[in-house]
């Protein structure tokens, strides 16, 4: 049985004072955990989520890391340095890197490979967009996506990470992937993840996400293959993330 993890994904929201009292209402109210809790917050905001967080079940991490170790790349962050601030996880190719930052497949599985080198745990991000689904194309889609990533971190470290799959179509739009259709996409990968390392494909925790909702989240979250949800708009309410937190 594997455990869900329900992961907020803040995006590029928040500030000092509105976190403050977000990670308060989390941390307030989380009930007793049955799943793992993690929120992905912007860079700067690390260190507070550090000295919020320590000591409570909720995990946190970063929401982009280099594929490089350290030197001269201005405006990278390294991963070392997301460990030196506590950070347990770090979303890697989430669809709004992929296209606004032209981040190709290639280095999405050396950040993810970067990633666990320094003992965080990627969680990385595959997902078609509506016209790729509606030519059929999804299944390849994702499947290429994870299948440049697994080639990188071999059957070693295919285990080590956590999969999204975000329909870029559902991320933002309140349109949700239907729960079949989640999971016919979550058993490809898993299936993928299976032909490299079988036992890793037991116990991989694959995500859904793509506006997973207080209201949406029961029946996604009881589908065999999906394991939790990497939620964006709802985790910017407390009491919305808790109630998806609730439903897992
Ligand atoms: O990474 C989470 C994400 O892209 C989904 O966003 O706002 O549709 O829940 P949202």
């Amino acid at each position: 049985m594997r455990r869900k993890l329900i992961a907020g994904n803040w995006k590029m929201n928040g500030s000092l004072a509105a976190n403050a009292v977000l990670l308060d209402g989390i941390k307030s109210e989380l009930p007793q955990a049955s799943c793992d809790v993690a929120i992905c917050a912007p860079a700067p905001y690390l260190a507070q989520c550090k000295s919020v967080l320590t000591g409570t079940p909720v995990s946190w991490g970063a929401q982009d890391v280099s594929e490089h170790e350290s030197g001269a790349y201005t405006g990278e962050v390294a991963a070392a340095m997301l460990t030196d601030f506590g950070c347990t996880y770090v979303i890697v190719g989430h669809s709004e890197r992929r296209s606004y930052h032209g981040e190709t497949s290639e280095r999405v599985a050396a950040k993810a490979a970067r990633a666990i080198k320094s003992g965080l745990v990627p969680i990385v991000c595959v997902g078609e967009s509506l016209e790729e689904r509606e030519a059929g194309k999804t299944d390849s889609v994702v499947g290429a996506q994870l299948d440049a990533v697994l080639s990188v971190l071999g059957a070693d470290g295919c285990g080590k990470m956590v999969i999204a799959y975000e329909p870029v179509w559902a991320i933002g739009t309140g349109k949700t992937a239907t729960p079949q259709m989640a999971q016919d996409v979550h058993a490809v990968l898993r299936a993928r993840v299976a032909a490299l390392n079988p036992a890793a494909a037991e116990t991989v925790q694959i995500l859904y996400g793509g506006s997973m909702k207080p209201d949406n989240a029961r029946e996604l979250l009881a589908m065999q293959d999906i394991d939790g949800g990497l939620i964006g708009g709802a985790a910017l309410k407390a009491a919305d993330f808790l109630a998806i937190i609730r439903s897992a």
